[in-house]
């Protein structure tokens, strides 16, 4: 076989066959196909789509590049949850412990931020002590005894995606359905879960940028991971603006704790219902949405969800009482209010800006070895439909360094105000 021949076939929009796809991935990993030859074969991909059957094939190839975890050793169906990334998504911090307090054991592998979207490793290091990798065995151990583990990829997990997303970041060729359906879903189904909740985000500060596509996305995963014989269900939702109103890691903490007390912004709290009710009806016995939410309501109510944030935190070195008393976690030596400089109603909040500009003050990392600082970030005042005067606080910066004038102004700019009363858009766009 000849890669150039599949670059040709592709260009041409014919389907590759599964055979080409093991001989693509198997000769990519191994060093024998070039970066050039697969560069080019990624924007036909781009151009000219897959089929069903060829992106389950590319994913179970991926899949199969590396190490599979054997979660059987965990009681009962394992919970997992995704979502394509956003800024200020501090969901599974708060999904997570509600989930597991309802009995559905959570064995959640997680990821760090890169770019203006933030990581929930990073948000949970920014608790003093807390370990992200975990032997096998130790996570194993801690998802039978408390229900619940959060950690880094460990082992050889999918290589074929390492290498194909590190090539696809500087081919713009990131954003093509079949080629992001198969890099998650490889990944999610070597970590070995029997049940996965997608959030699949829409909007500036997304991957796809209309609902269509979001659902298209979320089909073609759920083909994939049903393909393999997982439940695999999915909330549509916005990334119009940040979600809740904390971007900085140890603020998202905060704010995750806030929301699992029942204090916490409404958008946060309506996703962690739709996505954990999905996980409920499917590895939970909840025999219907109603259900679920109750459930879900019962163990927030109860202080069951927090304990189980607490008590994960401390099985895997973390400081608890950064938990039950977030007033201790780290916190920034400045704080700078962002003035609006007009009357109106708030019509947007750039996500993808807000997550740039929260990045450049440290919060996050522009190349993968930056240092990140824990304390920084930005706290939304202002949420979209909210009316504000001229004058008045729309974000407050938690900052180490002076802020530029240029970067306080793009951060009010950020925000865009208008007269008249916009119609804002419920955040759950569909579950399917
Ligand atoms: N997240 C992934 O893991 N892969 C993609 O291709 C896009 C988002």
């Amino acid at each position: 076989m000849r890669f150039v021949d599949l670059i040709e076939k592709k260009k041409e929009g014919r389907p590759l066959s599964a055979e080409e796809i093991r001989y693509w991935i198997r000769g990519y990993v191994s060093g024998e196909i070039p970066d050039y030859q697969v560069s080019a074969l990624l924007m036909a991909i781009f151009f000219k789509g897959m089929n069903p059957d060829e992106t389950l094939e590319l994913t179970m190839c991926m899949m199969h590049s590396g190490d599979v975890m054997d979660l059987s050793a965990i009681h009962g169906l394992k919970a997992d949850k995704h979502s394509t990334g956003g800024v200020g998504d501090k969901t599974s911090l708060v999904l997570g412990p509600m989930v597991a307090a309802c009995g559905v054991p959570m064995a959640k592998m997680s990821g760090r931020g890169l770019g203006f979207t933030g990581g929930t490793l990073d948000k949970l290091e920014s608790i003093e002590g807390f370990r992200v990798n975990l032997e096998r065995k130790d996570f194993v151990d801690q998802v039978n005894r408390i229900g619940i583990a959060i950690v880094g990829q460990s082992g050889n997990l999918v290589p074929a995606d390492k290498k194909l997303y590190a090539l696809r970041d500087v081919t713009g060729t990131v954003n093509s359905i079949p080629l992001i359906a198969s890099s998650i879903m490889s990944k999610k189904l070597a970590a070995g879960s029997d049940v996965i909740a997608l959030d699949v985000k829409y909007g500036s500060g997304a991957f796809m940028k209309t609902p269509e596509d979001a659902v298209k996305l979320a089909q073609t995963m759920i083909q994939i991971g049903t393909g393999m014989g997982r439940k695999v269900r999915a909330v549509i939702s916005s990334m119009e603006a940040p979600l809740g109103k904390a971007i900085g890691n140890a603020l998202e903490v905060e704010e995750a704790v806030r929301t699992l007390q029942g204090r916490g912004p409404e958008d946060l709290m309506d996703l962690c219902m739709a996505a954990g009710s999905l996980l409920l009806q499917e590895a939970g016995g909840a025999a219907s949405a109603a259900e679920a939410e109750r459930r879900l309501s019962e163990a927030l109510k109860s202080g069951r969800a927090l304990n189980k944030l607490a008590d994960m935190v401390a099985s895997q070195g973390g400081n608890r009482y950064q938990i039950l008393h977030p007033e201790m976690l780290p916190k920034a030596r400045c704080q700078t209010a962002i003035i609006s400089d007009r009357c109106g109603y708030v019509h947007d909040e750039k996500a993808m800006e807000l997550g740039s500009l929260a990045m450049r003050i440290g919060a996050g990392r522009a190349k993968k070895e930056d240092d990140i600082w824990n304390e920084v970030g930005i706290v939304l005042k202002k949420k979209p439909g909210d009316y504000v005067q001229k004058g008045e606080t729309l974000a407050v910066v938690h900052h180490r360094e002076m802020l530029t004038e240029e970067w306080k102004d793009s951060c009010r700019q950020a925000f865009i105000i208008a007269e008249e009363e916009p119609e804002v858009r419920p955040l759950i766009y569909e579950i399917i």
